[in-house]
């Protein structure tokens, strides 16, 4: 077997970390100490925040929902767009009169806003009270740095700036509940000319076959039904390892392992999805009939512009090929409207490859220049109102079309795994199917953790709704 190319963290170097999290626990114990994590932005990070989490529990912080009753608060930000950016900024300003009455507690920003020395610069320079600053490449290092921001009167700034190793082994604390993250590889090499994750997040680093089997095997010792793979693009998962082990080998590989009984992954970039890739999706049981694959745009010209590397007509035989290969596949996508020089032939495109595509449900957003990436030079002449009547445009068709889709399950029998609570009413239970559907029904919350089948009975824009069957 040959060796992978990038750099790991050392055993040694993970070993420190776990005695700052043993010198920690000791300074902390029997304090009744209690953490809050806010985070913005993709399940990356969600799942970042999952492993802040696991290692502020094996110091012995208990988390609180209540930021105001927190010891430590951070916050896990997102630069993709500018309103999360703006987001942060007020809420962590917010929290100068807090830190003022609790001189003793800890604010700690973190993840891919740091990334960029301006912006980590201006939250140190306009929030002196922050008392910890770092990115996304070292929050394995998160009990060394916070062992020097209890100790320290200044904050305690810690950015790598080239793109960070492949961490294995840090505690994690995923939310409760059947279903789990796992990251499969770190960072992107596309360079979509509106984006900054390139940027914050690094080169592609992809995870060993062993070690993301080992995750996935341990995650369903602990009773997790379904599991989420996750990458900035999972596609081109294993083209930076030496050795000839792709994507569509590892689904087959995790479709093997006992006790997880729903595969899902995110996110797909069509250049690189594969014909083997379809091939396994369509023979693995247990990988979701639900493929997320954005689209951005309709345009051949702003997909060239977006440096998506495909064509609109590219993108429609792949469709076809998924669809032939899965006629059940639902399919959802990512799109952004105003992208500099759009014009309205090309946003008619866009309207024009939704009306083709027929997804499921599709995440729609105006562009937001980001300082660094190519796009965010080009001239951007369009007004806002039109790139806010765009996406209202937009809105319409994708909702009108995603409840349609949603029209056709009614009165067949799904099956859903029950995930938990309805967050909007009490005694309603929520569900997913495996084409990625939520269906609220009434039910016992013994069923939370099963497979059931439903009778789907409403048919809403984002939701179904089911009844159990009598006899089950
Ligand atoms: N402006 C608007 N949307 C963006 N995205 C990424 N960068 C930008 C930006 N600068 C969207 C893309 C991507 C999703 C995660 O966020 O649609 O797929
Ligand atoms: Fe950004 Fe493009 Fe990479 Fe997605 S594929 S993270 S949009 S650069």
């Amino acid at each position: 077997m040959s060796e992978r190319k990038q750099i790991l963290v050392t055993p040694e170097e993970m070993e420190e970390q776990r005695q700052y999290i043993a010198e920690l626990r000791t300074r902390i114990e029997g304090k009744g100490l209690k953490y809050h994590i806010v985070t913005y932005g993709c399940q990356m990070n969600v799942h970042d925040s999952e492993k802040l989490a696991g290692m502020l529990h094996e110091i012995g912080y208990a988390e609180t929902g209540q930021m105001q009753e927190a010891d430590l608060i951070l916050f896990n930000t997102c630069c993709v767009r500018e309103n999360a950016e703006l987001r942060v900024y007020g809420n962590v300003g917010a929290l100068r009169a807090y830190k003022q009455a609790n001189p003793n507690s800890i604010i700690g920003v973190c993840g891919c806003m740091m990334q960029q020395p301006e912006i980590s610069d201006y939250i140190r320079r306009s929030f002196p009270f922050v008392d910890l600053i770092f990115g996304t490449h070292n929050l394995y290092r998160f009990p060394c740095l916070l062992l020097q921001a209890l100790d320290s009167n200044t904050t305690v700034v810690e950015i790598l700036d080239s793109e960070g190793a492949v961490v294995e082994h840090v505690p994690t604390r995923r939310a409760k509940g059947v279903s789990a993250w796992v990251t499969i590889m770190y960072g992107c090499n596309n360079f979509c000319s509106y984006c900054i994750v390139p940027y914050v997040r690094g080169r592609e680093r992809s995870r060993h076959r062993e070690d993301i089997l080992e995750e996935v095997q341990d995650l369903a010792e602990e009773g997790y039904k379904e599991i989420t793979l996750l990458g900035q693009n999972v596609n081109s998962y294993g083209k930076d390892l030496d050795r000839q082990y792709l994507f569509h080998q590892l689904l087959r590989d995790i479709n093997g392992v006992n006790g997880i009984e729903r595969i899902r992954f995110t996110t797909s970039h069509p250049k690189d999805l594969s014909d083997e890739l379809i091939e396994t999706m369509a023979e693995c049981k247990k990988v979701c009939r639900h493929l997320h694959l954005p689209i951005q745009s309709g345009s051949n010209r702003i997909l060239k512009a977006m440096n998506r590397k495909y064509t609109r007509e590219n993108y429609l035989q792949l469709v076809e090929k998924i669809k032939k290969a899965m006629p059940d596949i639902s399919l959802t996508t990512d799109i952004i409207v105003g992208f500099p020089g759009e014009s309205e032939e090309d946003f008619k495109d866009t309207l024009d490859i939704v009306e083709k595509v027929r997804y499921d449900s599709a995440f729609t957003f105006i562009y937001s220049p980001r300082r660094g990436t190519p796009a965010a030079k080009i001239k951007d002449e369009i007004p806002q109102e039109d790139k806010k009547e765009r996406l209202a445009r937009l809105n319409e068709l994708v909702s009108s079309i995603s409840h349609e889709k949603n029209k056709a399950y009614l009165g067949k029998n799904v099956e859903v795994l029950v995930e938990g609570p309805s967050k909007t009413k009490a005694d309603v239970l929520t569900g997913r199917t495996g084409t990625n559907k939520t269906v609220n029904f009434k039910g016992d919350p013994e069923l939370i953790g099963r497979f059931i089948t439903l009778r789907i009975v409403e048919a809403h824009v984002f939701s179904l709704v089911g009844e159990l069957l009598k006899d089950a």
